[in-house]
């Protein structure tokens, strides 16, 4: 999703700078993208990473923080490691991408964080569930410290993105099943779908502190 927002951005005229962990696909990104896109390497669990991917920018207009990697487990299941992860990488991590961006930020910046449907409907791993949870509760209170900066958060549901593509064929096709009967609409939802839903809230300037959810009406069941 970070890479479709990015490739819609670029595509009207903006200029982004994009991160990951691997190099690899940061080349091949940029390669897609054009000549006038940044890619910096940047691990969102690592707080130096995270200062330097900012270094020598200033007044950026948005920032998006989709990168995330994390384990899930039932309750019962769930070793440490497991059960700690996704608040490691996808809360801590969102929550200082935004604290080394502030001083790169324009003071009108629009900021779009990452959580997802399990927040309002859980369906196992509670921790993941949990964390998506908390980064809606830090979209609201960060809209309110950091006004006049806007501050949203994009909630997908099941998303056909690389996540799944790279995960068990078998798993995905069980997932993809069962999502269908889980939702309103009966589709899992498009990675253009959800950039488009990224894009509005990184650009409507009468949003902040608002949860979209992209997500065929699955926390309305
Ligand atoms: N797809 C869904 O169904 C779905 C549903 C609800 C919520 N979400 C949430 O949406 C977010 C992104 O999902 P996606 O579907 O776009 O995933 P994706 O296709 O797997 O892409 C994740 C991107 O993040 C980067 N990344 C992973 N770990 C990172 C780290 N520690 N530091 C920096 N970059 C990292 C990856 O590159 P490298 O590996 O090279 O670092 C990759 O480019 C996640 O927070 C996920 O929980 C997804």
């Amino acid at each position: 999703m970070g890479f479709g927002l990015a490739k819609k951005l670029s595509d009207r005229g903006d200029r982004v700078l994009i991160g990951a962990r691997s190099t690899e696909r940061l080349q091949h990104a940029a390669k897609a993208l054009g000549a006038d896109v940044i890619t910096r390497q940047v691990d969102i669990e690592q707080r130096d990473t995270l200062v330097s991917f900012f270094a020598g920018l200033q007044d950026l207009a948005g920032l998006f923080t989709p990168g995330a990697s994390y384990q899930t487990a039932s309750f019962r299941e769930a070793d440490e490691a497991t059960a700690e992860s996704p608040f490691r990488t996808k809360f801590w991590g969102q929550y200082w991408a935004v604290h080394a961006a502030l001083p790169h930020l324009a003071d009108d910046a629009s900021i779009v964080l990452m959580s997802g449907a399990a927040s309002v409907r859980p369906i196992g791993n509670p921790a993941y569930a949990a964390c998506n949870a908390a980064i809606e509760g830090l979209t609201r209170a960060l809209a309110m410290e950091l006004r006049p900066k806007r501050v949203n958060c994009l909630s997908p549901g099941t998303i056909d993105s690389d996540l799944w593509r790279n995960r068990d064929a078998a798993l995905r096709d069980a997932v993809f099943d069962q999502w269908g009967a889980l939702t309103l609409t009966g589709q899992v939802g498009t990675t253009d779908q959800a950039v488009d839903a990224a894009l509005f809230l990184l650009d409507n300037g009468n949003m902040t502190g608002s949860v979209l959810y992209n997500d065929g009406g699955y926390s309305m069941r």
